[in-house]
């Protein structure tokens, strides 16, 4: 081969080398291409994500420019409709704006803020934004910086929270209405836990005698609480119940007895279980009822004196008979002398018995049996009874007629009530009594076979001064219905028109 040939030859693959080379450049280039393709396409695709966001979201969100020198803010780049919408302003009046025009802040303090956030790269706060014509919304702001090309951005989603504002504001204004009320309460309120007291408003202090709070919290409740009251306490702070009305004695920080009708309640206090008490002083309203119930004992007294007197005066004339037939010269013999002894007792029972209830004591509570009692009290009645043919039936159908009590204030209810019964029997009859016990009760039915009542007169029984008795005080039994509550019991009245009434009287037996 001529060397012509053999350069000729080695230009050409040269040249082939050469397209080779080319060629797989070509093949990188066509794949470098196809890669950005598909790069920008995935890129393009979450930047409409992003516009979709930003257009959708109900919060305000924007991005500024700032510069890092001085950390002031430039106008905002984007903005989505939220937020100059929310403003009053439209989108090119707001990117003619910058953050500092819209805050309430003085531009200093939002540069002071900014700076925080660019040291701490996010940051949440709140603020108050300016609306064009010039109201105002609270807002949180979330704002998050990123770097570009060397400059810094702040991406910020701004949340209108008004409404929660308002709601803080009425928890606030309600919680603030709350303590003012129960501070300011005529009535104590306390609240106690683990049996201490460890909140007491101004009226429960000057109750108890307490020259500050110190003085009362952290004290032990049972340490106040007169010894007999401690179980029934303790009885009404353990159920889960409705919260009722319960009559507690006590006895203040400088030992002065205080008489008070509580209500109680369950309490959250601090996350943990207490009881929350109203205490209102009843000493001065129990001492007027005293008064009031000693005043209608002397009126029930007096109507009755006439009665005993009658219920002496004849044992005492058969006791005089006897005496002038000795004096005759009659000898005594058995006979006689059991008879006198038996009317020097009937004497003797009904004097004292009527001195007993005359004489203005002490309010005593004592165990006492219902069944004497009320044997006792019919003592007294004797005359009236026999005056107006009216007998008596009682029956007993319990063993269990024990109550504690006042007893003669009991003795005063049960007068009251026979005594009614007898007015309203002006043709004779018998009343029934009736002794039970029932769900821990005992019921003491007084029936009577008068005029009854209609179900408006049944209305106002218990109302003071009501009676329809020419010499009635109309005392009697708004008195009755006092003590028995006092005793923690009620009374019951059925009635119907000219067949007669039952009241019935229900006290917790023991
Ligand atoms: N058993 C009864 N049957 C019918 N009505 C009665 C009965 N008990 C009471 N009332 C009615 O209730 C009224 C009030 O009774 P209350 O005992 O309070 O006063 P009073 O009997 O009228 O007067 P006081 O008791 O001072 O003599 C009576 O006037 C009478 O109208
Ligand atoms: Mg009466």
């Amino acid at each position: 081969m001529s060397n012509l040939k053999q350069e000729y030859f080695l230009e050409i693959k040269e040249l082939q080398d050469e397209i080779d080379r080319v060629k797989r450049e070509n093949e990188a280039l066509t794949r470098k291409l196809q890669t950005y393709h598909e790069v920008s396409l995935h890129l393009s695709e979450s930047e409409k994500r992003f516009e979709q966001l930003f257009n959708i979201s109900s919060d305000a969100i924007y991005y500024f420019k700032i510069s890092e020198n001085n950390i002031s803010a430039g106008k905002f780049i984007k903005i989505n409709e939220v937020a100059h919408r929310r403003l009053g302003y439209t989108r090119e009046e707001m990117l003619g704006m910058s953050p500092a025009d819209i805050d309430i802040h003085a531009e200093e303090e939002i540069y002071k803020i900014l700076e925080d956030v660019y040291t701490n790269r996010t940051f949440t706060f709140e603020t108050t934004h300016v609306c064009k014509d010039g109201s105002l919304i609270p807002v949180e702001i979330m704002t998050d910086t990123f770097d570009e090309k060397g400059e810094i951005y702040f991406l910020t989603v701004c949340r209108n929270i008004s409404d929660r504002k308002k709601a803080e504001k009425i928890i606030h204004n309600t919680k603030e209405q709350y303590k003012r009320l129960v501070e300011s309460s005529p009535n104590g309120i306390a609240i106690i836990q683990d049996d201490k007291w460890v909140y007491a408003n101004e009226a429960a202090l000057k109750l108890f005698g307490a020259k500050s709070k110190e003085n009362l919290l952290g004290v032990n409740i049972y340490d106040l609480l007169d010894p007999i009251i401690h179980n029934e306490y303790k009885k009404i702070t353990t159920k889960d119940e409705a919260p009722t009305r319960t009559n507690i004695y006590w006895k203040t920080i400088e030992g002065k007895e205080l008489h008070t009708e509580i209500i109680s309640m369950p309490f959250t206090f601090r996350e943990r279980s207490a009881t929350q008490l109203i205490i209102q002083d009843v000493t001065e309203q129990k001492h007027a009822e005293h008064i009031m119930i000693q005043a209608e004992k002397m009126n029930v007294i007096g109507e009755i004196a006439a009665g005993i007197a009658h219920e002496i005066r004849n044992p005492l004339t058969s006791l005089k008979g006897f005496v002038q037939l000795f004096r005759a010269g009659t000898v005594p013999n058995q006979t006689f002398i059991n008879i006198m002894e038996t009317e020097l007792e009937r004497i003797d029972i009904i004097s004292s018995e009527f001195l007993t209830l005359a004489k203005p004591g002490n309010i005593n509570f004592t165990s006492l049996d219902l069944q004497t009692l009320l044997k006792d009290v019919l003592a007294l009645l004797d005359t009236e009874l026999y005056k107006q043919s009216i007998l008596i039936d009682m029956r007993v159908t319990t063993e269990n007629t024990s109550v504690r009590g006042e007893i003669t204030q009991l003795k005063q209810v049960f007068i009251n009530l026979i005594k009614n019964a007898i007015e309203v029997m002006i043709n004779g009859g018998t009343i029934t009594i009736i002794l039970a016990n029932r769900s821990g009760r005992v019921h003491i039915s007084i029936q009577d076979e008068g005029a009854g009542m209609t179900d408006q007169q049944v209305s106002r029984l218990g109302e003071p001064f009501y009676t329809t008795k020419e010499t009635g005080t109309g005392l009697g039994l708004m008195v009755s219905y006092t003590i028995i509550s006092n005793h923690d019991g009620e009374i019951s009245v059925q009635s119907k028109l000219n067949e007669g009434t039952t009241f019935t009287v229900k006290l917790p037996s023991i």
